[in-house]
């Protein structure tokens, strides 16, 4: 084979070149691209040639590299192009299906951007306390029997699972930045037994405000205001005088009950209203626990169940669905924000 029959069999070959596998790809990189590239041979035999047969070759040579560059190019933005459509647009095996948020998840992210919308700020919480934030600052008598081992689960270095979302007014009155207005969203725990309407674990929301001339009427617009979005427009509430250690006056928020229409049912338990949130004015005590002077500041506070909260926007009628994973369950409910 001549000089002249190699460079066409080089042609042929970077046109043609195969590149399906890992192998002959390299193959065309090492012969072709490389900077010692079999080109280089060939530019050097450039100099045995006759002088008037030089320039003509030595322009084909640097044709056929920039075939080559070319080729290279285009077959690695090729093979590129097929690693990215594995990315973007990954084929699921069959039987399976995209997961979506869990039905507290889609409460918790709604419930928070109306305490956002309602001017709280976020507080980050922890489900481990201690008994001075759960209990003692918030004005729990010593003897309180929700301090008892029947209720709180006590770990083992003395600390405890909180049983509410409350020490968190505790925490945030304790960084002394006033006034204050902020909301927590979290798990609880207490130690009961399972039953259609009670669980060990569940979620509450609480909302704090602590600033100077808070009065009763702010909180009884805060806590309409939530219902009424969280439900509907016109959603019937109504207040109770109630009994929590940590404000004064305490109350009990109802909703009446639209699942029979106030007739009474299971779900009200014959009384035609829904118990959904406790609140009220801080007690004095605990503004004075955590050195702040009740003279100055008043606050409100409240808190609600979401699991209560889902359960009756979505009729559920056992608070244990919520834990149990069941995806006929789960797959109900999406989020519609
Ligand atoms: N922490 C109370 C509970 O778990 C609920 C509650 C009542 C929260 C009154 C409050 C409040 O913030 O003011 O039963």
């Amino acid at each position: 084979m001549d000089f002249y029959q190699k460079l066409k069999k080089i042609e042929q070959d970077i046109i043609h070149h195969d590149f399906s596998t890992a192998l002959s790809r390299k193959e065309f990189s090492k012969n072709y691209v490389k900077n010692n590239s079999s080109f280089v041979q060939f530019f050097l035999h450039i100099r045995n040639l006759p002088e008037e047969e030089r320039k003509t070759v030595g322009k084909q040579l640097n044709r056929l590299k920039e075939l080559a560059r070319k080729r290279w190019k285009t077959e690695n933005e090729k093979e590129k192009k097929k690693e990215d459509n594995k990315i973007v647009n990954p084929i699921l095996p069959p039987g399976k299906e995209n997961g979506h948020s869990h039905l507290l998840s889609i409460i918790e992210e709604e419930v928070a951007i109306l305490m956002a919308e309602m001017g709280f700020y976020w507080e980050k919480s922890s489900i481990i306390e201690d008994e001075w934030h759960n209990f003692s600052a918030l004005n729990f008598e010593e003897h309180h029997p929700a301090r008892a081992m029947m209720d709180t689960f006590f770990l083992e270095d003395g600390s405890l699972l909180r049983t509410h979302t409350s020490p968190i007014q505790i925490r945030a009155m304790e960084k002394k930045i006033l006034p204050i207005r902020i909301a927590s969203i979290g798990q609880v725990f207490r130690n009961e037994t399972l039953t259609s309407r009670s669980h060990h674990t569940f979620h509450q929301v609480e909302g704090f405000y602590l600033s100077k001339d808070v009065s009763y009427r702010d909180l009884v617009s805060v806590l309409s205001n939530f219902f009424k979005k969280f439900f509907f427009d016109n959603i019937k509430l109504r207040m109770r005088p109630s009994f929590f250690p940590f404000t004064e006056p305490s109350i009990e928020v109802d909703v009446a009950c639209f699942l029979c229409e106030e007739k009474g049912c299971k779900v009200c338990k014959k009384t035609g209203w829904i118990e959904v949130a406790g609140a009220g004015m801080i007690d004095p005590q605990v503004l004075i626990n955590c050195n702040i002077d009740p003279n100055i500041y008043t606050g409100y506070a409240f808190g609600a169940g979401l699991e209560r909260l889902a359960m009756l926007r979505y009729k559920i009628d056992d608070v244990r669905l919520f834990l149990q994973n069941d995806l006929h369950f789960i797959k109900q409910f999406r989020s519609t924000l």
